[in-house]
């Protein structure tokens, strides 16, 4: 069985002073669950981020890494650095990197490769816009980027990558794809890993669910059989509903 993983993307929001409020407020709400809780938080909330969720069941993932160790690439953080102050996971390829910041196939695939070399593990993100999705193209979009992002990886890191299904035209605009398309796509990826890596890879790797995930749509989508927890925008910048979303089973 595999476990549901429950992550919440601040994006470019909260400074450090909220960043621990809502880490002290989550921890409370969030202590008795047994699905994986993780925040991803912007680099300058991070240190207060790791040392307010000591001690819980909070982890804690940046929201981007550069595929160099070091060197001459000013204003960028690498994953080196991350795991040096004790950061856990991070997020690749998100839609809104892809589409405001050059990230592409190939940079998506050199920076998974760099997260496990610096032994963090990587959630993925997938997903297609609405014009390829009204082109009837979803499904080759997604199973490509999936390919192009896990190629050349091992079985066991293929096993450790938390993959992120996240429609585009679903990113904060309310529209959540209906919890049996998510299914559906999610279905796809899994084959995707199936053909290239294996049945047992494909029946173990986590792949969630993410765009417009709220408290009042999150048991729906997070019941189907292939949707393994979700990665929340919007909502998670508020403790009390990530925290429903995250107890979704209580
Ligand atoms: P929303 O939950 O705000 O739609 O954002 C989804 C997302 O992009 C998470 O990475």
């Amino acid at each position: 069985m595999r476990r549901k993983v429950i992550a919440g993307n601040w994006k470019m929001n909260k400074l450090p002073n909220e960043a621990i409020e809502f880490i002290d407020s989550l921890a409370k709400l969030v202590k008795d669950t047994k699905n994986e809780v993780i925040i991803c938080a912007p680099y300058t909330d991070l240190f207060y981020v790791l040392l307010q969720a000591q001690g819980t069941n909070i982890k804690v993932g940046a929201q981007n890494m550069h595929f160099e160790d070091s060197g001459a690439y000013t204003g960028e953080v690498s994953g080196e650095m991350l795991k040096a102050i004790g950061v856990e996971y991070v997020i690749i390829g998100h839609s809104e990197r892809r589409q405001y910041f050059n990230e592409t196939d190939e940079t998506v695939n050199k920076k998974i490769k760099a997260a496990f070399k610096h032994g963090l593990k990587p959630i993925v993100c997938v997903g297609e816009t609405l014009e390829q999705r009204e082109q009837g193209l979803a499904n080759d979009i997604i199973r490509t980027q999936t390919k192009l992002a896990l190629d050349g990886l091992s079985k066991d890191e293929v096993k450790n990558t938390i993959i992120a299904y996240e429609p585009i035209w679903a990113i904060g605009t309310g529209k959540t794809a209906t919890s049996e398309d998510a299914n559906n796509s999610i279905k796809e990826i899994r084959n995707e890993i199936e053909k290239n890596y294996g049945k047992d890879v494909a029946a173990e790797v986590i792949i969630q669910y993410g765009g417009s995930v709220k408290s009042k749509n999150a048991k729906e989508l997070f019941e189907t059989s292939d949707i393994d927890g979700g990665l929340v925008g919007g909502a998670s910048l508020d403790p009390e509903e990530f925290s429903k979303i995250v107890n979704y089973d209580k």
